[in-house]
């Protein structure tokens, strides 16, 4: 018996030194983040979010993602070596989606996506607005440039048809929860002064863009 155990104990050893190879790390690191919790706080001054997870036992560092609405965080705020993280500041009507990546040397490793949502509801009115102001004049009548019009994207709001209402380009104008895969968005940030909305007219303020954003964020809602 005593001597099964020891050339079992060499047979061990011996696996463990082949592994050692140029890889800086055993094969089989676990890198992935688990108890990841994210804590909202809704003052009526500002919103603000306590990030926690986990320590990650073989994780040097931590980077901190955030996206809106239900994207896949893109969006790094930090690199951290502690599992907490406060995100100040928020804005009131943007709903928000976290990750934490766990970092040793090349390799990395997830948590769960976890969702913030907003304090404040918006409704489809507001952003019926700025679209009535900047955009009707030539998204309206019966052949609206670009394959569409506000009217009928009120019409698809209603309903909640978003998904199949498409432009002349078959993008999908207002994807609910993904403002970076919603045209609408996409066009009124473009940097590309020819593809960017309203066409030729000056760019819509930061202030009218975040509410489209934030709009589509909370899922479009009626
Ligand atoms: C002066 C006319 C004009 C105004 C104002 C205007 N657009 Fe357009 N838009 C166009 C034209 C023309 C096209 C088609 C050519 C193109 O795709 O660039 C278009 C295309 C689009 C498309 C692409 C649709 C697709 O799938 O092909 C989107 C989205 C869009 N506009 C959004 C907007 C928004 C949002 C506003 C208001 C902030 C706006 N537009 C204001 C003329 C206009």
């Amino acid at each position: 018996m005593k001597y099964f155990v020891s050339l079992l104990l060499v047979g061990v050893l011996l696996i463990g030194c082949s592994d050692q190879g140029d890889s800086p790390q055993q094969p089989g690191i676990s890198l992935q983040v688990t108890g990841f919790t994210v804590i909202p706080h809704y003052g009526t001054d500002s919103v603000w979010v306590e990030l926690t997870w986990n320590q990650t036992p073989n994780a040097e560092s931590y980077m901190v993602h955030r996206g809106y609405g239900h994207e896949i965080p893109n969006e790094m705020l930090a690199r951290v070596t502690t599992n907490t993280y406060t995100d100040l500041h928020l804005d009131p009507e943007a709903t928000y989606s976290y990750q934490i990546i766990a970092e040793h040397g090349q390799d990395v490793g997830e948590s769960e996506v976890k969702y913030m949502v907003a304090r404040d509801t918006l409704h489809y009115s507001s952003v019926e607005a700025i679209l009535n102001n900047s955009c009707i004049a030539c998204h309206s009548g019966s052949s609206p440039s670009g394959g569409w019009s506000v009217s009928n994207l009120g019409v698809a709001v209603s309903a909640r048809t978003l998904l199949s209402f498409r432009g002349a380009s078959n993008s999908i104008i207002v994807k609910p929860f993904e403002p970076l895969a919603s045209s609408m968005y996409l066009r009124t940030i473009h940097t590309n002064a020819s593809l960017r909305m309203p066409q030729g007219g000056s760019p819509l303020p930061a202030s009218e863009t975040n509410k489209i954003r934030n709009w589509i964020s909370q899922g479009a809602n009626p």
